[in-house]
């Protein structure tokens, strides 16, 4: 059994350019730590905006209290996918990494334990956000629950009236949830008058709800899944743990692949791969339907409807975008966090993008095959895994092939019916 790494990966160092800070909202000048006005935990800000070992070590040592939590699930499997390369007929090995072996039954809690770890480290109370699919909100229920702190979670309109169960775990942790919009803040209530947003909602919209909310409870702190430069530094868990399982199989990934919402599970996946396998295919897989790194503009843009938020240099299809009510809640999102579009930008990532189709099949061909029923933002990996593994049948080319199985989508078979059956 490999141990689970003392150690996260900080990639920005290793950047060739000056990497591009967030900006303050309202005067446009880079963030300092008191901008964010106790919003978030200072060590979280020292972390987001590179301050002191954040911007130089990329290695930066796990607190304990983090990685006592983290050994409730890690480290995960990883696993290989044979029965999918026999039916694929594909010379192509394919391997998993499975972060839905987590209690929450996906990548989020690597860092919503962190993120509740620090804001109770500062007395915190009440950690308030939002969440799309519910895997980011279970995962903050979670976490606090385990830190004895209070929680809000946003969820996205459609996604509560679709997913009973999603929200009957958060409450089970004790979290009070909101759909989004919602009559509590002003963001809300603005939402709530644009009819094609009221019945389904954006997570830019559900971020600004929980911004406002924390500006108004006191003791209360944000806690963001996956646009921020410390959600995917705790994220790269992964990417370490799966380095060293590698490793003792004797193998070097030819082709590493994770889905993108904003951005968090693809990162930290791949980037302690980075630095050292120069050689290898990077891919982030998106949906048509939200396509931001295929199609969207990279440039400093808003992380919520309302702009309260800093603004950061990414990809974006606009802060003001309305996403179609497609079935991946997780990747209804207009933008991408800052390291992946630097990546995608200095072409060490590349983008691609599924249609919502074509991505429930795969869902439903890995779930025959390998018993798992992965959560329809994992299916886009797993469209690109057979887009390539088929690529290698068909250039006779036996590749390692590993991707990030983001979460399991028994809470998603809703979704499921809706599009396939
Ligand atoms: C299972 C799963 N995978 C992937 C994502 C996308 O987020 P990210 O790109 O930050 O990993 C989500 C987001 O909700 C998710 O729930």
């Amino acid at each position: 059994m490999p141990k689970i790494p003392k150690n996260w990966f900080n990639i920005i160092p290793t950047f060739s350019d000056k990497f591009p800070k967030p900006l303050n909202p309202t005067t446009n000048k880079e963030m300092k730590i008191k901008d964010y006005r106790e919003i978030i935990p200072k060590e979280l800000a020292k972390q987001e905006l590179l301050i002191g070992k954040y911007g130089k070590k990329t290695k930066i040592k796990i607190p304990r209290e983090v990685l006592d939590l983290y050994k409730l699930y890690r480290p995960t499997p990883l696993a290989r996918a044979e029965r999918l390369e026999k039916y694929l007929n594909t010379p192509a090995k394919i391997y998993y990494k499975r972060e839905d072996a987590s209690p929450v039954g996906s990548h989020k809690l690597n860092t919503s334990i962190p993120q509740v770890f620090y804001s109770k480290k500062e007395d915190a109370e009440c950690i308030v956000t939002d969440t799309g699919a519910g895997q980011w909100g279970s995962a903050i229920a979670i976490s606090s629950n385990f830190f004895g702190l209070k929680s809000i979670v946003f969820m996205l309109r459609k996604s509560y009236e679709e997913k009973p169960y999603r929200v009957m775990m958060m409450k089970m942790f004790g979290s009070e949830v909101i759909p989004s919009p919602s009559d509590k803040t002003k963001t809300g209530k603005i939402a709530l008058e644009i009819s094609e947003l009221s019945k389904t909602g954006s997570l830019g919209i559900g971020m600004s709800e929980a911004i406002e909310t924390v500006m108004q409870t006191k003791g209360a702190r944000l806690a963001l899944g996956c646009m921020s430069n410390y959600a995917v530094l705790h994220q790269t868990v992964i990417g370490n743990e799966c380095m060293t399982q590698l490793k003792k199989e004797g193998l070097n990934p030819d082709i590493m692949i994770g889905c993108v919402g904003g951005g968090s599970n693809l990162g930290g996946f791949c980037y302690p791969f980075i630095p050292k396998f120069t050689e290898t295919k990077f891919i982030a897989a998106e949906s048509d339907a939200v396509p931001v790194l295929t199609k969207g503009e990279y440039r400093y843009d808003f992380q919520d409807y309302l702009a309260f938020l800093p603004m950061i240099k990414m990809y974006t299809l606009g802060h003001k975008f309305l996403p179609p009510p497609i079935h991946s809640g997780g990747l209804r999102y207009h933008g991408k966090n800052s390291t992946l579009s630097y990546l995608v930008n200095k072409k060490i990532i590349e983008p691609r993008s599924y249609s919502q189709d074509r991505v429930f099949e795969a869902g439903k061909l890995f779930a025959k095959l390998e018993g798992i029923v992965p959560a329809p933002e994992t299916s886009h990996a797993i469209a690109a895994v057979i887009e390539e593994a088929e690529r290698c049948k068909r250039e006779n080319k036996e590749k390692t092939i590993v991707f990030n199985f983001s979460g399991h989508g028994l809470l998603d078979l809703e979704n499921y019916k809706q599009v396939l059956f």
